[in-house]
């Protein structure tokens, strides 16, 4: 699939906010910095559609963009910002709750984790959140610019014995770079098949 059409369409703080649930739809969400939004940039072609910063928690509404107009992509506020306070972050978990349990139309969670850091409690806790709430999901490593070929393997082999720990089987990886690209054509590959299964 190749992306022809990316446009902004709202910034949400409550699901009830978010377009009419009538395209597929899917939601990218990790770390706070782990580069979500370069990530819907470099997917989408466009330098500037969702805000990058080089300060953690520049996303901190649900960002809806329509894809070719077809399919919605959403660029979810980072967690475990550790300048957040308490409160922030309980309105942070609420609203992501909320939006990932009640979006009729949310196909796929991909969560995004930053490949040259070792597995962390926090993304393997999110990741087990989903895993109860039925809510299908794919792991996306990030930054594989910045490190070697043996590294990346060891690390997603790395990766994938850590949550065997605890699940029977591990989701689909897929290993990107907003810098260089990779892994863009299989990313957009998998939205394009997993789009057929959407019916209202
Ligand atoms: P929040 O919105 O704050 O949660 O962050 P985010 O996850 O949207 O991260 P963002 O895309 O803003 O990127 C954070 C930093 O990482 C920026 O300095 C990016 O330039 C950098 N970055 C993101 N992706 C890549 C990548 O694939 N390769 C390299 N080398 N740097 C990247
Ligand atoms: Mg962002």
């Amino acid at each position: 699939m190749k992306i022809q059409d990316a446009e902004f369409i709202t910034s949400s703080t409550h699901e009830k906010q978010c377009p009419k649930p009538d395209k597929p739809e899917y939601a990218f969400i990790g770390r706070s910095n782990v580069g979500k939004s370069s990530l819907v940039n470099m997917l989408t072609n466009r330098k500037k559609l969702a805000k990058i910063s080089t300060s953690p928690g520049k996303t901190i509404t649900m960002n809806h963009f329509l894809i070719n107009k077809e399919w919605y992509l959403v660029d979810l506020p980072g967690y475990g910002f550790a300048k957040r306070s308490k409160s922030e972050r309980a309105k942070w978990e609420k609203m992501i709750r909320n939006y990932l349990l009640t979006r009729t139309n949310l196909l796929s969670v991909f969560i995004l984790v930053d490949l040259r850091i070792e597995p962390q409690k926090i993304d393997l806790e999110f990741m087990e959140w989903l895993g109860s709430s039925n809510l299908p999901f794919v792991i996306v490593f990030t930054k594989a610019d910045k490190v070697n070929k043996a590294k990346v393997e060891a690390h997603v082999e790395r990766y994938k014995n850590t949550l065997l720990e605890n699940w029977e089987e591990v989701p689909p990886m897929l290993i990107t770079s907003s810098q260089t690209a990779r892994g863009k054509d299989e990313l957009l590959d998998y939205i394009r098949k997993t789009n057929t299964i959407f019916s209202t």
